[in-house]
């Protein structure tokens, strides 16, 4: 038999040879995945910082590679935070390598998304990818990138120095690479579309390949807060976690220990709990042994007492910007929303924010037309594996005299510091039951909501009819009986008409 030959390949090669799982599944998908990768770095960007996004979108027609392939220049720039000049090589040419990795509510995870686009392009087109940016320092970079992807480094080919006369801030990223836009369009536009709508405070411009220009312009210049950074939840440890912690803690005891690397554990909650778990609260944490290490994490997971998570690490769009999203892309007659209250799964904190939309400029389709967006970013691809698919396909909605072929749009957005992605393409979100229960709960209310609207229309459409009817009767049914009645004046119906109007508008 054959010996078997090991070998080790880098992050980049991984995901070289696996580029589907990151969404890169063919051409229509990768140019879709590459928009969708940089704007969601740019969004991040401004809102990092407050700033109401503006960012411009450029695809162009390069060349064409086969019948369904071409090659494309894409450019996304924006006018965000900007990246420091030492950081830019590594932040687009070295996968799982950025700035998010933490605990608190992003829309970039992974240290994936931006490089996955470059590294696509690359491969594709043998091109560099030019990154240029300015934190509005008096300095802007250009850096001309490509990927070293069997040792995952960047290769910086040109590094250039500009003067900022304008102090403009921002950063601009450009490659080409290889696309189907003609089958990708409809869901790149869609997306602009669905961003537009949970970012309203967003100006989007889009230039297609055939100079097209598709502008999303902002409703409002409100923001929602930024994210505060939070500290890991005693529910969502594990031992790794405690071991890296008590490797790097300053504090000389589990008292402080406990209360300064931990959400929501304060001076009594963390006595108790020392209590609870037996450990005097001068102990060293650097002396755990390996297994105080793991009784230690069984103790936090099983103790009653540690407060749920609070919501200062999240940054959910509220009532007010989500309803002015969903007023100005959808047009609908009637619109509902509902924020639920922060709750956890694993001891990571999420909001559910839901809207219920129904007529005006919502078509009819013979089924819910259903958003999906975690963490403000639209989810398009694989809806019927998203919990939230299942849970309004799962609800019984005649209790809310409701039924799909009515014109009816649901939007569902979760918002954590980890939302449950099941794949790094971020397409659709775990079944996980706190979850479930969440989505089922908002919809519920809104469900209830909606029938209350309804039945009250379907009263007033009522009484419509009937005054109809009186309106083209009565004067007949006058004349007749006054014809009968032998008399020449016939009795003046208006009035009556007008107090049964009058009637029906107040009941
Ligand atoms: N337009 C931008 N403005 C400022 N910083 C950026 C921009 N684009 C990328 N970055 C920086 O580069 C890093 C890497 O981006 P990348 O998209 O590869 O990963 P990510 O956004 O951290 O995670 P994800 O894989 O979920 O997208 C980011 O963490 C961020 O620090
Ligand atoms: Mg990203």
């Amino acid at each position: 038999m054959a010996q078997a030959t090991f070998e080790e390949i880098s992050a980049s090669d991984f995901f070289y040879r696996n580029r589907d799982i990151a969404g890169f599944t063919n051409p229509s998908r990768a140019v879709f995945a590459a928009i969708r990768e940089l704007v969601e770095n740019s969004l991040d960007a401004a809102e990092s910082l407050k700033i109401p996004p503006e960012i411009y979108v450029r695809l162009s027609f390069e060349g064409e590679v086969g019948k369904d392939t071409q090659i494309y220049k894409l450019r996304v720039g924006d006018n965000g935070s900007g990246i420091q000049p030492r950081f830019i090589p590594s932040a687009f040419g070295q996968i799982l390598y950025g700035s998010k990795y933490k605990l608190k509510q992003m829309r970039g995870t992974f240290g994936l998304g931006g490089k996955m686009a470059v590294l696509y392009g690359q491969i594709m087109t043998h091109q560099p990818a030019k990154v240029t940016s300015s934190t509005g320092s008096t300095k802007i970079y250009s850096f001309k990138l490509m990927i070293d992807i069997q040792r995952n480094r960047p290769i910086i080919l040109d590094r250039k120095v500009l003067v900022n006369k304008e102090q403009w801030r921002g950063t601009i990223v450009e490659f080409t690479l290889e696309g189907d836009y003609l089958r990708a369009k409809s869901k790149i536009l869609e997306y602009f579309k669905q961003t537009a709508m949970v970012n309203p405070y967003a100006n989007l411009t889009f230039v297609d390949p055939k100079g097209r220009l598709y502008k999303f312009t902002r409703v409002t210049t409100a923001m929602p807060d930024p994210p505060k950074e939070t500290e890991p939840h005693p529910f969502g440890v594990d031992v790794e976690l405690l071991q890296r912690l008590i490797q790097v803690t300053p504090y000389r005891n589990m008292l402080e220990f406990l209360k300064q690397h931990f959400h929501r554990v304060g001076d009594i909650t963390a006595q108790k709990f020392l209590e609870f778990s037996h450990l005097s609260p001068s102990k060293n944490p650097k002396r755990l042994s390996h297994e105080e290490v793991v009784r230690l994490m069984q103790n936090l997971k099983k103790f009653k007492d540690f407060l749920p998570p609070d919501a200062s690490c999240l940054s959910p769009l509220g009532e007010e910007l989500l309803k002015a999203g969903i007023l100005k892309e959808l047009k609908p007659e009637y619109l509902v929303v509902n924020q639920r209250k922060p709750s956890t799964y694993a001891g990571h904190p999420f909001i559910i924010e839901m809207g219920i939309a129904y007529g005006g400029e919502i078509p009819k389709k013979g089924n819910f037309l259903i958003y999906r967006f975690a963490n403000k970013i639209p989810l398009l691809y694989d809806e019927a594996s998203d919990v939230s698919f299942r849970v309004i396909n799962s609800l019984n909605w005649r209790r809310y005299k409701v039924s799909p072929d009515m014109p009816i749009a649901i939007v569902v957005h979760i918002c954590s510091t980890k939302v449950p992605y099941k794949t790094v393409g971020k397409e659709f979100i775990a079944d996980r039951p706190e979850v479930r229960r969440e989505v089922a709960n908002a919809l519920r209310e809104i469900g209830r909501q909606l029938h209350r609207f309804l039945s009250k229309r379907e009263h007033v459409d009522r009484e419509k009819r009937r005054l109809s009817i009186f309106a083209k009767y009565l004067p007949k049914i006058a004349q007749f009986s006054s014809h009968l009645a032998g008399k020449e004046k016939l009795p003046d119906v208006k009035k009556l008409i007008k107090s049964v109007q009058k009637y029906g508008e107040e009941t």
